[in-house]
């Protein structure tokens, strides 16, 4: 099979949807790559190592798409790649269909296989390709936490790991699940006093059983989060409800409850955020202020890591195209129910009814 690695040309998108380690793999199984020059560049990948590893460097985005028999990337297709899209083509990227009809109709239009995937799913509901992304987002949250309780930048002047005669700094982290887990991770790593909620007790207990005694979990309910909040440095936001809007735990009018210079970090924002006050922000201008409180509302947080983020998310991709690519994807997916659930557009058609949902439409089942 002939796979493409376009360069990402949605704004301020440095990932890459390949390593030169998956060209590796996928030559070795005598398949062709194509890569377009300076794909990798954003991520710290060049064409030369793409070449030592077998692809073949192609100047334009065009040539990528009118050379491949599957598209391998890391965003969605943007309008000016809209056209590029051949039918029968495979593409096999994030997608986000519901948030996007023009997206939607365009891939319809196109007659391409769309694989997306924040839809892959295994059999308990977890979702492998996105569990990368939030990995890398609860690390960050502390990283950039700490980063903005430094006074210069308008936080309360607190060290997070406390010194010698100091007590160290208090995070509280709301959701125990992948954010939350490796927030608190990070945080205890610090040396930091972390307390961290769910309503889930399967999670605090797991929690409870792996962390060190300075990462306390607590039930999730608005008396606890009130308590703790007037005396946390620190705050991230690491709920979710699947296929819901975050709840909102904490509201505009308990931010006066906190000390000035308390930091928020929101990771929940892209499903509107568990903060009332939230509201996307970008990483030019990632943080604002409402009642002394720094809100950091970033809603592509693992966008400032791409060589991690470039590595963490083609590791979980790989095996799956290398199945895509050794035994094209009806075979793949009539046999993996997990990728299955990735197919969204396929030959014109939606197979994915929440799509057909979020727009109100009839859904058509594929045979
Ligand atoms: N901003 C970014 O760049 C970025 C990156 C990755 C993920 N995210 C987002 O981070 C959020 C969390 O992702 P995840 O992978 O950790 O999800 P997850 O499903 O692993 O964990 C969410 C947790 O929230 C808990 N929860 C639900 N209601 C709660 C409540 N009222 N109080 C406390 N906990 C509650 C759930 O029980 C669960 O344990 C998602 O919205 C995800 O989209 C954002």
């Amino acid at each position: 099979m002939t796979i493409g690695i376009p360069k990402e040309i949605k704004n301020n998108e440095n990932r890459v949807g390949m390593t030169p380690a998956g060209v590796f793999e996928l030559t070795k199984n005598a398949h062709t790559v194509f890569v377009q020059s300076t794909a990798g560049n954003g991520s710290g990948f060049f064409d030369e190592d793409y070449q030592n590893a077998g692809a073949t460097i192609l100047d334009t985005i065009e040539e990528v798409y009118a050379s491949s028999d599957m598209i391998v990337k890391v965003k969605e297709p943007i309008k000016q790649e809209y056209a590029l899209v051949k039918p029968s083509q495979i593409l096999f990227t994030y997608f986000h269909f519901a948030s996007s009809e023009a997206l939607t109709k365009a891939m319809i239009k196109s007659k391409a296989i769309c694989i997306a995937y924040e839809t892959v799913e295994n059999k308990d509901g977890s979702l492998p390709l996105l569990t990368p992304m939030s990995e890398v987002a609860g690390r960050m949250a502390i990283q950039q936490g700490a980063k903005y309780l430094e006074k210069p930048i308008k936080g309360r002047g607190v060290l997070l790991g406390g010194v010698p005669g100091v007590p160290p700094g208090k995070v509280l982290i709301l959701g125990a699940g992948v954010v939350g887990i490796q927030a608190a991770k990070m945080a205890a790593g610090l040396g930091a006093h972390v307390t961290i909620m769910d309503i889930d007790m399967n999670r605090l207990r797991h929690v409870n059983d792996i962390m060190p005694n300075h990462v306390v979990t607590e039930f999730s309910s608005e008396f606890n989060i009130r308590q703790r909040i007037k005396n946390h440095d620190l705050i991230v936001g690491g709920v979710l409800l699947k296929g819901a809007k975050a709840p909102k735990l904490i509201t505009k009018e308990m931010l006066k409850d906190m000390r000035p210079g308390t930091v928020i970090v929101d990771v929940a924002v892209d499903q509107g955020g568990c903060i009332e006050t939230t509201k996307p922000t970008t990483h030019e201008d990632p943080t604002f202020i409402i009642d002394d409180v720094v809100h950091y509302c970033v809603a592509n947080m693992p966008g400032a890591v791409p060589y991690t983020s470039t590595l963490a998310l083609t590791n979980v991709t790989l095996p799956y195209i290398l199945k895509l690519a050794n035994n094209g994807w009806q075979e793949t997916c009539a046999s993996n129910p997990s990728l299955y659930k990735g197919l969204n557009i396929v030959n014109g058609k939606i197979v994915y009814k929440e799509i057909a949902e979020a727009f109100g439409w009839n859904i058509e089942a594929i045979a």
